[in-house]
């Protein structure tokens, strides 16, 4: 069987209908409930922030993990490289499987310390990603075995069949943009995936000071402002739609009480914005803002109550120097 194998397991316009499906639900919020609201705060308009990682937006990401303020990704391979051998021994990992993996370049660190990894799996919805990452992962390491799932991580995944015990890696912090009861099914269905000795690697961006956290999703150089408008380029460009990306103002705000980022767009001014394919027309208000992502930052009992909802138990718990982010390592019991 040849090392490269590619598994779709999203129709071809999955992508399309989810897109239609999210603009429709976070862009036409109930008004009418509003004012019943107890003490009148609007429900605001959102986008999951999944639509910002078309080839440009990605490419945007890429920019931010290298801006001084964004440290996230820096601090994890920091711990990723430390901690490598120490992951490798507690799993025994025969198969890797890495949710959200993109390019794999974080995964390098963790595949090199796992000379006895018979598969990696990498799940995706970029094809292209998968396929180039991929395919460079099997000329530099003969012998491994790569099985890439073009699919959603956040819907049910079937698996490979595939030697075990497995690793499940979920890196970068991204288990923060679910909300809490998506976290909680995220959890379970993960947990699904796995046989008790099995292994789950979470990395988790950590609650700090405001202003830091803030600096990092509102940067000097407007990479993550860019970032966000990109959002409306892509609904624009999918949707026939005709958002103006002068109207909006990047906005990140620290919530003490989730203990999560927010980024969000702002309406300069009362304005329709029309959404062709959906047939939809959105009116904004001066200074009305539109959701576009929650990053939630971590304690380390939370993590591992979290865990242990899902079935998971915590066995390790890692930071880099500055106990800025964690990776946790839990098993399936
Ligand atoms: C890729 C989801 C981990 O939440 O920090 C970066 C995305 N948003 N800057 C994060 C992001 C704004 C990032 N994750």
């Amino acid at each position: 069987m040849s090392p490269f194998q590619l598994t779709r397991t999203l129709p071809e316009d999955a992508t399309d209908a989810a897109l239609r499906s999210d603009v429709l639900r976070g862009l036409t919020v109930p008004q009418a409930l509003d004012s019943a609201r107890p003490g009148g705060t609007p429900i605001p308009k959102t986008l999951p922030p999944k639509w910002f990682y078309d080839a440009h937006g990605s490419d945007l990401f890429e920019q931010i993990t290298e801006l001084p303020e964004y440290y996230p990704t820096r601090a994890e391979r920091e711990i990723l490289l430390a901690r490598a051998p120490e992951i490798a021994a507690a799993t025994a990992a025969r198969t890797l499987v890495e949710l959200g993996s993109g390019s794999s370049d974080k995964t390098r660190h963790l595949l090199d310390a796992m000379p006895g990894l018979h598969t990696y799996v990498p799940v995706d919805v970029s094809e292209s990603a998968l396929r180039q990452a991929g395919e460079a992962l099997i000329a530099e390491r003969p012998g491994l075995h790569v099985h890439a799932l073009i699919a959603d991580f956040t819907a049910a995944l079937t698996l490979p069949d595939t030697p075990e015990p497995r690793l499940v890696a979920f890196l970068g912090g991204t288990v923060g943009n679910l909300l809490p009861a998506e976290r909680a099914a995220f959890l379970a269905s993960v947990r699904a995936l796995m046989s008790p000795g099995d292994a789950l690697l979470l990395g988790t961006d950590l609650v700090k000071d405001a202003s830091v956290l803030v600096a990092a999703y509102d940067d000097a150089a407007g990479v993550t402002a860019e970032f966000n408008k990109n959002v409306l380029t892509v609904v624009n460009r999918e949707l026939d739609a005709d958002f103006d990306l002068d109207a909006f103002d990047h906005v990140a705000r620290w919530d003490t009480e989730n203990e999560w980022i927010e980024m969000r767009l702002r309406s300069r001014r009362a304005q329709t914005v029309k959404i062709t394919a959906v047939d939809l027309a959105v009116d904004f208000a001066a200074g009305e803002d539109l959701r576009t992502e929650v990053s939630a930052k971590f304690r380390e009992n939370g993590v591992r109550g979290e865990l242990a909802a899902a079935g998971l138990k915590l066995t390790h718990w890692w930071t880099d120097r500055e106990a800025r982010f964690a990776l946790s390592l839990s098993m399936a019991r």
